[in-house]
């Protein structure tokens, strides 16, 4: 399409991804500072009718197929049911998916999935109460496995569950939390830390990498990779099986019985830049070409001042020609963007 969202590196972007809010109910160490941010007033952020016309504008101008709500948590947003249904109601309808901590999911899953909701992926570090409360630093993981259960209740299937491996916090878990989703029949992806975190602490060093992971989960399951193709995708998909020796079970395959899948999410060991699909919007309305952007470029500011859709979608494509090549988290010199990852959208 010669409309589409490209990049100098001949990127294209079919996937967007919008944010919701700047706000969450949690603190992750990994996400946001424990006193908060100095969140957006409602005002500043992007209304239902602003989303919809966004949306709209990725679909009809630029072919985007697949739209995913972040945050911050964007069950957070009062209209998040009248967001979904409003999207898809476009034409031609996009996929439909939600990032979140699962907290109020319990009582909006059925609304949200008869609305148009197609997929969500949770983020769950933990399923030890105390280590989940360190993490996040709230007591609230019976109300996220609560939120995770009424997916089931209300049709919605394919759910991922998303976690962040950090050593001697939850690493030794992993196992734990693996058993825990194959029984769920969940795809867990473990994900290896990025340097978006509000305290500006991470380091290379500091971080569970996806050889670690895989070495670690080897020593008690068998992993090959899975067949299907990745399709730009952040995550590597590994069948898991039984070691031979152990509960093999056996409907073939090496090992035994197929247990289900892990995906790896190795952003920073083994960078996925280069396939990058990804065109996001923050919650208040700006484009980010690229998590690691140092730019952003102003939608809503022109939307409210009367833009019509060929001047948004121009600012739109400019901003995406101007995408980074990669993350550059593996340089020297690599600078951190001074937003957190609460505030970009995950
Ligand atoms: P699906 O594969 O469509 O289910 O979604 P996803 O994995 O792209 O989305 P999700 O919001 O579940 O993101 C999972 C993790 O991937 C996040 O926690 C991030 O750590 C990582 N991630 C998401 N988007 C990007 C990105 O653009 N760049 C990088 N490097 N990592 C990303
Ligand atoms: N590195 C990697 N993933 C992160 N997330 C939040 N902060 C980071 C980080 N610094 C993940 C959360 C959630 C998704 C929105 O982003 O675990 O699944
Ligand atoms: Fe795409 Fe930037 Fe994420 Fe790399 S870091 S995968 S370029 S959004």
């Amino acid at each position: 399409r010669a409309s589409a969202l490209l990049d100098r590196f001949g990127r294209t972007a079919t996937d967007l991804r919008i944010s919701l809010t700047d706000r969450c109910n949690l603190r992750c160490t990994y996400c946001m500072p424990a006193e908060g941010l100095p969140f957006l007033a409602p005002p500043a952020l992007l209304s239902l009718d602003e989303i919809t016309r966004l949306a709209r504008i990725a679909v009809t101008e630029f072919g985007v197929r697949q739209i995913r709500f972040t945050g911050g948590e964007p069950l957070l947003r009062r209209d998040l049911v009248d967001i979904v249904r409003a999207v898809a109601s476009l034409d031609p309808r996009p996929e439909i998916s939600l990032t979140t901590n699962a907290i109020g999911l319990a009582s909006r899953a059925q609304a949200l999935a008869d609305a148009g909701l197609d997929r969500v992926n949770v983020s769950l570090d933990s399923i030890h109460p105390d280590t989940f409360a360190a993490i996040t630093r709230r007591p609230f993981l019976d109300r996220v496995l609560a939120g995770i259960d009424a997916l089931g209740a209300a049709g919605l299937s394919h759910t991922k569950i998303n976690a962040v491996l950090m050593p001697g916090i939850n690493d030794h878990h992993a196992v734990d939390l693996l058993e825990w989703a194959l029984a769920g029949g969940h795809q867990l992806r473990f994900i290896e830390q990025m340097a978006l975190d509000a305290d500006h602490g991470w380091s290379r060093d500091s971080m569970i990498t996806a050889a670690e992971i895989r070495a670690r989960l080897g020593e008690r399951y068998l992993l090959t990779p899975d067949d299907a193709p990745r399709d730009g995708a952040p995550a590597e998909l590994f069948q898991v099986r039984a070691l031979e020796g152990s509960d093999g079970g056996g409907d073939g395959g090496p090992g035994g019985r197929m247990l289900g899948l892990v995906g790896i999410i190795a952003s920073v060991t083994e960078p996925f830049c280069s396939d990058c699909r990804r065109t996001r919007l923050t919650a208040e309305g700006a484009v980010r070409s690229c998590l690691f952007s140092h730019v952003e470029t102003d939608l809503l500011g022109p939307m409210r001042a009367g833009a019509d859709d060929a001047e948004v979608a121009d600012l739109w494509r400019g901003a995406m020609w101007d995408k980074p090549a990669g993350h550059q988290m593996n340089e020297i010199g690599f600078a951190q963007p001074a937003r957190p990852m609460s505030a970009i959208g995950g």
